[in-house]
Formats: structure tokens, C-alpha cells, sequence
């Protein structure tokens, strides 16, 4: 039987730029990777690389957000960028202490790492999607600036996980 997930995606969670909504579903699917394979003792080497991986994208995911933030000229870009970069901050320190300490990833860690997505989700990313979608959407920006176009086919390579 397979444990319960860490992190189930909702409806509630959607902010409305696929781009977006698509990496945090992958995002939500890295944590629940992680938190099967604390479940199942695979190891602190293991479970290091399914971290790396997950700071890994969460890099690229904040790029794309700030690169579409600003295009879109967003006035609460700054707020929004502090947040993101104070939580890579956590996570490199988190990286760090596995190294250095020998600490092992805990599941108050995973709960953590999932109430920070879900808050920012719904406070921060939904905010943005709110203001983009009073712009016109995605389609008012046709000429996506080159960083953006970067980070989009960035993407691609992901897949191959
Ligand atoms: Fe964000």
C-alpha cells in the first residue's frame, strides 16, 4: 500500500499562468518524492539528491517567476523576489548542514518546506496571477523578453529526471 502523500495538489492552488501552475505541480511532486523516501529509510544519500534536485528547480522556477514578473512590469516584484531569494537561503543553509553536520532530513523539515510553498502559493503567486490576468494575460507580453525564453527552455531538460 502506498503512504499517504505528503502534499496533494488542489484546485485552490492554481494561479492561473500554466507555466507556472505546471512547475509547482512538479514542485509538489519533488516534495512527496522526498517525503516517500524518508518514509522508506532509502538513506541520507538518496534523499540528498532528491533535495538537490528540489533546490535545483525551485531555482529555476523563481527565475521564471521573477522574469515574468518583470515583464509584466509587476509592482510587488521586490517583496516577492526577497521572498524567494530567503528561502533559497534556508534551503542552501539546509544543504550546508547535511554536508557539515551530518543532520538528516527530517518530516518536520518536509512540513516546513510544504507550508511554505502552500503559503506562498496562495498569498504571493496568486497575487501575481491576479495581476497578470487584469493585464490581458500572458498573450499581451508576445515578445517575451529573451530571459524569459531562457528560463522557459530550461525546462525541457527537467524532464529528463
Ligand atoms: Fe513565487
Amino acid at each position: 500500500m502506498k503512504d499517504a502523500e505528503l502534499f496533494t495538489w488542489s484546485d485552490e492552488y492554481t494561479v492561473g499562468i500554466q507555466e507556472v501552475d505546471e512547475q509547482h505541480k512538479t514542485l509538489v511532486g519533488l516534495l512527496n518524492q522526498l517525503h516517500d523516501a524518508i518514509h522508506r529509510k532509502v538513506g541520507r544519500v538518496a534523499s540528498r539528491e532528491i533535495l538537490d534536485r528540489l533546490a535545483e528547480y525551485t531555482t529555476t522556477h523563481f527565475l521564471l517567476e521573477e522574469s515574468l514578473m518583470r515583464v509584466a512590469g509587476y509592482p510587488g516584484f521586490t517583496i516577492h523576489k526577497q521572498q524567494h531569494e530567503d528561502l533559497l537561503h534556508e534551503v542552501h543553509d539546509l544543504q550546508r548542514k547535511l554536508d557539515q553536520e551530518h543532520v538528516t532530513i527530517t518530516f518536520e523539515l518536509l512540513h516546513f518546506l510544504k507550508s511554505w510553498l502552500t503559503q506562498h502559493i496562495i498569498e504571493s503567486d496568486k497575487r501575481f496571477g491576479a495581476y497578470l490576468q487584469k493585464k490581458g494575460g500572458l498573450t499581451q507580453y508576445s515578445s517575451w523578453s529573451e530571459e524569459v525564453q531562457a528560463v522557459m527552455k530550461k525546462k525541457r531538460w527537467w524532464k529528463f529526471w
